[in-house]
């Protein structure tokens, strides 16, 4: 069955752009909208099947965040959500932008930043300004405790307490992330209007959906709560819980997003699947459409990172399976803004880059709407910051540096002195777009595979096995040969059995995989973190 129209997004790929990153256009070092449209076909030409074109082949573009910021948390602390932040152009360029990616048929999903604001925002600066201000209660303010210190034991997410005392009034001020970022109060009705009418005023200029931070904030567990009770037990900071209250919250973004067909919106929230299917809601009062599924990163802020291991993938398969409404699905990001790259997290053995070809197959493979993050498609890990070049209060900078396009002094992203530090002359697009066999050709090839197998981009999807090492899925749609993705996560050669309609090898992440089909099953050799598709 082909999904409706306007849910384009079943079986599209997202390409997280960082915007500070991505490419300069006006030399100071700080990547822009302008830069962005100069690389949409590198995305996608709007021909990427066309055998001359040489583009990855993404459906769309998630932009992290381009408002006005006083740039404390990077643009997630926005001043202002109704317009472009200087440092990455103006409206106009905006429109330029979405014109141009629209062309091309490139989706654009901007960051909503629902759950806090800069302390720079004038609601901020209004709300701080007196007790009795009509703001006072856009954001959450608490008298402090009897010895003068923070209401709660709440701890923000960054690290030291949630509250942050303001001497003009005497109270403190929650803040889940930085100081600098005040939460606001969704309870309010002010609050709900004043974001909803955000969220129009980019949907009317054409943005095709919105992912959405910090979801699962929006609903407060204060330990002193509105009532005066003191209960600690009610602060589930941190331990990856969805309060069912949070879908109240999306009630009235999915009614503006509804306005709208084809909106999308794409949740953000560290939490297992028994926990993310709440912000998916049901028939009746509808959630969001897409949620992020970090089971390949680290399930929540606290939790360990995801081993690359069959085991694990299999369970976090599961999980989902069990646990997301019917018919759901969930984006998979095997990197982003926040988290070591993967070629990082899994090179303990300096065999990484293996892995991250696996990945990719992976990845690409797997129900769900795939998020690369730029970078990941040239395999980059994390780049080596100097201390004194650091910039980012939690550490997150190795994974933002420039991107590496060629290998000139500026490595094709900027003619100034990059923001941060692009890495050192090595990998770069320009290369690997030559060489049939780099990290980009793989994503490339796979994603022009991806696009002409209805299996995978809509089929359902079966877990074969996974032992010693050794994931096999199989994606199947009705009306089309299945799709199985094998994947060795073990660092020996492996031997498996695999689906007998598996006749050919459609893509394949090492030139040493072999399969045998003479016999009754059809036999797949596997080198080490060897990964492959068959048909
Ligand atoms: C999640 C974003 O991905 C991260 O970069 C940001 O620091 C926090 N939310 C706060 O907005």
């Amino acid at each position: 069955m082909q999904a409706p129209q306007h849910e384009w997004w079943r079986g599209a790929v997202i390409y997280q752009v960082y915007p500070r990153s991505f490419q300069d256009s006006d030399g100071d070092g700080i990547g822009d909208l302008r830069g962005i449209i100069s690389r949409l076909d590198y995305l996608n030409d709007g021909d990427p099947d066309a055998p001359s074109s040489r583009s990855l082949g993404v459906d769309a573009i998630w932009l992290s965040p381009i408002f006005p910021s006083p740039m404390r948390d990077f643009g997630y602390d926005v001043s202002d959500y109704c317009d472009i932040d200087p440092t990455f152009g103006t409206l106009q360029d905006f429109d330029a932008l979405l014109a141009a990616a629209h062309e091309r048929g490139i989706r654009v999903l901007i960051d909503f930043v629902l759950n806090h604001t800069s302390d720079q925002h004038p609601w901020f600066q209004a709300s701080r300004s007196s007790r009795s201000d009509p703001r006072r209660d856009w954001y959450i303010w608490r008298a402090p405790a009897p010895d003068g210190g923070p209401p709660d034991a709440m701890q923000a997410v960054f690290g030291g307490s949630a509250w942050q005392l303001d001497p003009a009034t005497g109270e403190y001020y929650l803040h889940s992330f930085l100081p600098e970022q005040p939460d606001l109060n969704w309870q309010n009705a002010g609050v709900v209007a004043a974001m909803t009418s955000a969220l129009r005023f980019w949907l009317r200029r054409g943005v095709d959906g919105v992912r959405l931070d910090a979801v699962p904030k929006l609903v407060k567990h204060l330990a002193v709560a509105d009532d005066g009770v003191v209960d600690a037990s009610r602060s589930l900071a941190g331990t990856g819980r969805v309060d069912p209250a949070v879908l109240d919250h999306l009630q009235p973004i999915r009614a503006v997003l509804d306005e709208f067909p084809g909106a999308v919106a794409l949740a953000e929230a560290f939490a297992p699947p028994q926990e993310l299917a709440r912000l998916y809601g049901d028939d009746r009062r509808p959630g969001v459409h897409l949620a992020f599924d970090f089971q390949f990163i680290r399930v929540t802020s606290k939790t360990p990172l995801a081993p690359w291991d069959a085991r694990h993938i299999a369970e976090a398969l599961e999980a989902s399976a069990e646990h997301l409404p019917a018919g759901a699905l969930a984006s998979y990001a095997f990197s982003n803004h926040d988290v070591p790259r993967f070629g990082s997290r899994h090179d303990h053995d300096g065999r990484g880059a293996a892995r991250v070809r696996a990945a990719v197959l992976l990845q690409l493979a797997l129900r769900g709407v795939p998020c690369i993050y730029y970078g990941d498609e040239l395999g980059l890990v994390d780049a080596a910051v100097p201390e004194s070049a650091r910039l980012d209060a939690a550490g997150r900078d190795a994974v933002r540096t420039p991107m590496p396009w060629d290998d000139s002094s500026g490595r094709g992203f900027t003619s100034g002195t990059p923001w941060l530090p692009a890495p050192e002359a090595g990998t770069s697009a320009a290369v690997q777009r030559d060489d049939p066999r780099s990290t980009f050709s793989l994503y490339r090839d796979a994603l022009r595979i991806r696009r002409a197998q209805p299996s995978l981009r809509r089929g359902l999807q079966h877990l074969v096995g996974a032992r010693d090492g050794v994931l096999v899925v199989q994606r199947a749609a009705e009306d089309a040969p299945a799709v199985v993705v094998a994947v060795n996560t073990s660092t020996e050669v492996r031997v498996v059995d695999v689906p007998s309609e598996a006749r050919r090898i459609l893509l394949t992440s090492d030139p040493d995989i072999t399969l045998d089909i003479s016999g009754e099953a059809s036999r797949l050799v596997l080198p080490p973190l060897a990964a492959c598709w068959l048909a």
